[in-house]
């Protein structure tokens, strides 16, 4: 079946879904849909855009309508599961996942610059096997730029060049839960997804809550977790920025311990209303473990990250990285030190947070404006903002409906133990200004009336 996504506005939304609604077994076969005068009353549209919604669906496949028995979810003839590879190429594709950049932006001539300069000018020996820690140019740049953009106290040699945070999570907790395990306290709610990585790397993740202020310091003190994992400059998801009393907190507990901070630092660049706040590496290097990437700066796909530790962890995780797999690929590396170099990076860093600012404020004036209800967070820095909805609204349902519609969004874990309202996280790097508006009002449609829960 070829499925014809002709009709747009308000129609196309309300079509789109009820057919996600069908696909996902929300709807099952033969479920009777209200009638079109009854769900337009409820929508607050004209009978005609709901007419016209249902009429494309019949025309899909995914309802049947008889004269006198009105509309329902088609029987067998439900349509599979998933769309056909051709109709994918036709959804508005915006990535997926809400802290990813928009890789359309990718500074791909000034990119190819830095490799044609490292391929016209490295010696031959500079495409060896590089330093498992990183190449000796690279470490040198992070270090000034950390030190100068994040106000971390940094030397080259405290430097290992990683595949990215994860990477980077993944080495140093091998090495501190050498030979055993380690108790790791991570934010609840936090980056679910980085859960396999932790324990695969021997760390048993115990969850400690976050509240407005961030961590709550109190609660980790009785977790008995050796190390903790944070993301203090904006916290994943809420966006909440560690309080200075907390970070003070935070380091005693380090400190009275003997014990370890591990931090994210996965979107610091990007920081829109105020100075940036410094990193917590800077306060204590002896007991920080600092871990960025390019991943939002430029792209996740180039797998180019580091690690900033304490002068005998830095040589451990450089140890154990020639172990595992002998080091980073090298051409990359020359070229992000030369992109660092030149300032390349810095100018690239300054128009994508112009960029991203004027995308952060659009999303954030259509969501105040055509869906007040939910509690807007976390919008100072980043690439996403975190959505808190009103009881009874239905995470997973606004997030299937925000990425109908561009929007790519991801429900927060419900299962955390600091309970609270239901959340999701949005991500507005992909979303083109000028598509905000249509977006949220498409989004209030579809959380509307029948919609709602
Ligand atoms: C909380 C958090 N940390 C780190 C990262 C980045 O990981 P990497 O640098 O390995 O791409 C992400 C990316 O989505 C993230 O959400």
């Amino acid at each position: 079946m070829t499925i014809n996504r002709g009709i747009g506005g308000i129609a196309g939304q309300i079509a789109a879904e009820l057919r996600h609604a069908v696909r996902t077994g929300r709807l099952t076969p033969g479920t009777r849909l209200p009638a079109t005068r009854d769900l337009a009353a409820d929508l607050r549209v004209s009978r005609g855009v709901v007419v016209e919604a249902y009429e494309q669906l019949v025309a899909e496949g995914f309802l049947v309508s008889r004269v006198g028995s009105g509309t329902h979810v088609a029987p067998a003839a439900a349509p599979r599961a998933e769309p056909p590879p051709g109709d994918r190429e036709h959804a508005p594709y915006y990535g997926h996942r809400p802290t990813s950049p928009d890789l359309g932006l990718f500074p791909r001539e000034r990119w190819l610059a830095a490799l044609r300069h490292v391929l016209a000018t490295a010696p031959g020996d500079a495409l060896d096997y590089g330093d498992p820690g990183g190449v000796p140019e690279l470490r040198e740049e992070l270090a000034g730029y950390l030190s100068r953009v994040r106000a971390a106290d940094v030397r080259p040699d405290h430097v290992v060049v990683t595949g990215g945070v994860a990477q980077g999570l993944s080495l140093v907790l091998r090495v501190l839960a050498e030979p055993g395990r380690l108790r790791l306290a991570v934010e609840d709610p936090g980056s679910d997804r980085q859960l396999p990585l932790l324990r695969r790397a021997g760390a048993d993740p115990v969850p400690v809550p976050v509240d407005e202020e961030g961590l709550d310091v109190a609660a980790l003190a009785a977790s008995r977790a050796d190390a903790v994992l944070v993301t203090p400059a904006h916290q994943f998801p809420t966006g909440v920025v560690l309080s200075p009393a907390r970070r003070a907190a935070l380091m005693a507990w380090a400190r009275d311990g003997d014990r370890i901070v591990l931090e994210d630092d996965y979107d610091a660049e990007f920081r829109f209303d105020r100075e940036p706040v410094g990193c917590l590496q800077g306060l204590a290097p002896d007991r920080v473990v600092l871990s960025g990437s390019v991943s939002k700066s430029l792209a996740p796909g180039l797998r180019l990250g580091w690690v900033v530790a304490p002068a005998r962890l830095a040589a451990a995780v450089r140890r154990a990285r020639g172990e595992l797999d002998l080091g980073s690929p090298v051409i990359e590396q020359y070229a992000l030190a030369h992109f660092l170099r030149t300032g390349g990076y810095d100018k690239h860093l300054r128009r994508m947070r112009r960029e991203y600012r004027v995308r952060r404020d659009a999303l954030v004036e259509a969501l105040a404006r055509d869906l007040p209800e939910v509690r807007v967070r976390g919008i100072e820095a980043g690439l996403h903002v975190y959505l808190e909805l009103p009881e009874g609204w239905d995470a997973e349902r606004l997030v299937a409906a925000a990425r109908e519609l561009g929007l790519v969004a991801a429900p927060v874990s419900r299962t955390r133990g600091a309970g609270g309202p239901p959340a999701v996280v949005a991500g507005f790097a992909r979303l083109p200004a000028r598509r905000a508006a249509e977006t949220v009002r498409g989004l209030n449609v579809l959380m509307s009336g029948h919609f709602r829960k």
